[in-house]
């Protein structure tokens, strides 16, 4: 009996990374999951690796910023399964750079997929879940840019914060209207995938011109030194998505290494 077995769970950005490991884990555990992406070449991928391992997937194009798109999918799993038990707002993207750098442009696409993307993504799940009138699980991926701010990532660090909250108040107007619907935030820390690769070189430090490494920030900054996995986040989700978590709702998964919780070092000794 797998831990989210029989239920339908919804996982945007799928194709590739955290979103690809959220929905690989929801299937071995007997959920079926239905993933969307842009990326449809990598997204069928990972959908028929879910189906090889005797798992249940679909893959259906999407652009998290369209609302008529929107409308499609949750018309499509509602015919398909007509129920929908997991909701996972993960697509995003990240733009690396000095803040007055930023394009006007870039701003509005990075708060277009990380912040409209995340309201479509409930605005449009919530009805489908209600239906069944058996409750459900809503997990946003923010980071740990959405707890404290970002030197190079003020922008995105700005989409990460608002999802936070955003995850917070559904989960009060969830609670409130007694739904059972529980909705919770994921933060992320130094995670290996290639968010990091589709940076421009420079973009952390603009006096080195050098490609963004992801395993030497994680050294530097982590306190364990260490990088995480896509299957690091997964495993979380999957505790936010069965019902072990019946109990939580609002609530923020820190899953860092000990990033947030401070520096290593014994100032008393400097
Ligand atoms: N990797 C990290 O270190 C890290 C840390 C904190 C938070 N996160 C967050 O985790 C989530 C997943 O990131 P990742 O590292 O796996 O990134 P990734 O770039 O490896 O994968 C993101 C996926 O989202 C898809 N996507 C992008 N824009 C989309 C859109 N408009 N509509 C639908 N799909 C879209 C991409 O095609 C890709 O498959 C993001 O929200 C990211 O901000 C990542």
């Amino acid at each position: 009996m797998g831990q989210v077995q029989g239920k339908v769970a919804l996982v945007t950005g799928a194709a590739a990374g955290i979103g690809a490991a959220i929905a690989t884990t929801l299937g071995r555990e007997g959920a079926t999951v239905v993933l969307t992406d842009l990326d449809d070449r990598r997204g069928e991928a990972t959908a028929e690796a879910i189906r090889a391992a005797g798992g249940q997937a679909l893959y259906l194009h999407q652009d998290v910023t369209e609302e008529g798109r929107w409308a499609e999918v949750v018309g499509e799993v509602d015919k398909q399964y007509g129920r929908l038990d997991v909701l996972v707002a993960n697509a995003g993207i990240a733009i690396m750079g000095p803040l007055l750098e930023m394009s006007l442009a870039d701003w509005r696409r990075q708060t277009a997929v990380n912040i409209d993307g995340v309201f479509l993504t409930v605005k449009h799940g919530i009805p489908l879940m209600r239906k069944s009138g058996q409750g459900g699980s809503i997990v946003m991926i923010s980071s740990v840019a959405g707890l404290r701010g970002s030197a190079n990532l003020a922008g995105y660090s700005a989409t990460k914060g608002a999802v936070r909250l955003f995850a917070k108040s559904v989960a009060l107007e969830c609670a409130g209207a007694r739904d059972d619907i529980r909705c919770n935030s994921v933060h992320p820390g130094i995670i290996d995938t290639e968010i990091w690769d589709k940076m421009p070189a420079g973009a952390a430090d603009s006096r080195r011109n050098a490609p963004i490494d992801a395993r030497a920030i994680a050294e530097g900054s982590v306190p364990t030194g260490k990088l995480g996995t896509a299957q690091d986040i997964a495993n979380g989700v999957l505790y936010l998505a069965s019902d072990a978590s019946r109990y939580v709702t609002g609530s923020e998964l820190v899953i860092d290494s000990g990033l947030m919780a401070g520096r290593v070092g014994n100032l008393a000794a400097r």
